[in-house]
């Protein structure tokens, strides 16, 4: 099998490339957080939909470990701007 092209981009919101996986993995990342964590992939517009099972992917070849295995993203909620006063009235009703 040929070498996959080290440029590819796995996170297209980010800019992250296969190399910058490959490294973070090499520095110890096993989890999917672990390489958001070094590499900004999944932080993007899209959240992590259209990379997170690639970079789980690559973790599990690189690591050896059951796809399933690999550890996912941690999720939050969207986070919205709230006037003070918002909160205030919600407080006193
Ligand atoms: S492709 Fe990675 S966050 Fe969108």
């Amino acid at each position: 099998m040929a070498e996959a092209n080290k440029e590819i981009l796995i996170c297209r919101c980010q800019e992250v490339t296969l190399a910058m996986v490959e490294e973070a993995i090499a520095e110890g990342a096993f989890s999917v957080d672990g390489v958001k964590k070094r590499t900004r992939a999944g932080m993007g517009l899209c959240q992590g939909k259209s990379c997170e099972r690639l970079v789980a992917k690559i973790i599990a070849e690189k690591t050896g470990q059951d796809p399933a295995d690999v550890l996912p993203a941690t999720s939050r909620p969207p986070v919205r701007p709230v006037k003070m006063g918002t909160i205030e009235g919600e407080m006193n009703a």
